[in-house]
């Protein structure tokens, strides 16, 4: 192995540090604790450990949690009146709706529901917009893990080839965003993609978020790329990315773990975004290149 492993884990732990002395600097000047309110609707045991993790991660860096629980039986229009609700009460900066819903709720009607200055998820249409043209607003919290994640491997991302394999709008397309935003030259790969081994190996920067273990191969990478794992799918094995580590690692200059690589990144910018909302909506400047 040749590759540097980076260290989510670690990096994650050190945003979360600075977020909540962020957190006690706006109380000390008279503000209001960040709110973050996180609703599941139903048992699915994954969603069920992210809210529990959420949870703890929120009040850890000194925000309020609201956690709302709702049975798997659900009606649309209840999850409704809640977001409405959750819309118009001043101590909720942040508001995210646990995915994937029960199939007698649309999620695209949910999420176009949550007000798009209180979508700290980032995936309201309004913010994609707002992403695509350069707008502030929320950025999805996966993506902008991994890009921080790069930056600090890579410093200046301009110029460089970048390959995002996937195209959800969860991951892969606000990555391409992202990237785009960091002038890398942007290349974004999916099922019906022809010689995905040819694309992937031209790239500087492998994004691979397709949900399907070990499906990129170490031999298609470039040596010297950086390598960054969105994949957590869950195997016999345990959990497993979308990338070969062994192999991907044998040619890389530096690969995300799974886990301890991407995922740890996803909590820690869901509560940067909260804090942004806070910040904003008290009228409270915030140095966010401290963050
Ligand atoms: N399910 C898996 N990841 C996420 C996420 O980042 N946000 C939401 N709302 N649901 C998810």
């Amino acid at each position: 192995m040749s590759a540097q492993i980076i260290d989510g884990k670690a990096f994650a732990a050190a945003l979360r540090g600075r977020i909540a002395t962020k957190v006690a600097a706006l109380r000390d000047a008279g503000g209001r604790a960040p709110g973050l309110a996180v609703v599941l609707v139903g048992e699915d045991p994954a969603s069920a450990v992210y809210v529990r993790n959420k949870h703890k991660a929120t009040i850890a860096a000194g925000m309020a949690s609201f956690e709302y629980r709702l049975p798997a039986d659900t009606e649309q229009d209840e999850l409704l009146t809640l977001v409405a609700s959750l819309n118009a009460d001043p101590a909720v900066d942040g508001i995210l709706v646990q995915l994937p819903l029960p199939p007698q709720i649309d999620a695209d009607t949910v999420l176009m529901a949550i007000d798009p200055d209180k979508d700290v998820d980032g995936f309201h249409p309004v913010n994609a917009g707002r992403l695509a043209t350069g707008l502030p607003g929320f950025v999805p919290c996966t993506p902008y893990g991994c890009v921080m994640l790069l930056k600090d491997q890579l410093g200046d991302l301009a110029g460089l080839d970048a390959v995002v394999i996937g195209r959800s709008n969860i991951v892969g397309k606000p990555m391409a965003q992202l990237l785009i935003a960091e002038s890398c030259t942007v290349t974004v790969a999916h099922s019906k993609t022809r010689d995905l081994p040819g694309i992937v190996h031209r790239a500087d920067i492998v994004v691979a978020a397709v949900g399907r273990p070990e499906m990129i191969k170490g031999e298609w990478i470039k040596p010297g790329a950086v390598v960054i794992d969105v994949g957590i799918n869950r195997t016999d094995d345990g959990l497993i990315g979308d990338v070969d580590f062994n192999g991907a690692a044998s040619v890389a200059s530096a690969i995300t773990p799974v886990p301890g690589g991407v995922g740890p990144m996803t909590i820690a910018c869901l509560l940067r975004n909260t804090l942004i909302s806070a910040s904003r909506r008290q009228g409270v400047a915030l140095d966010l290149a401290e963050l």
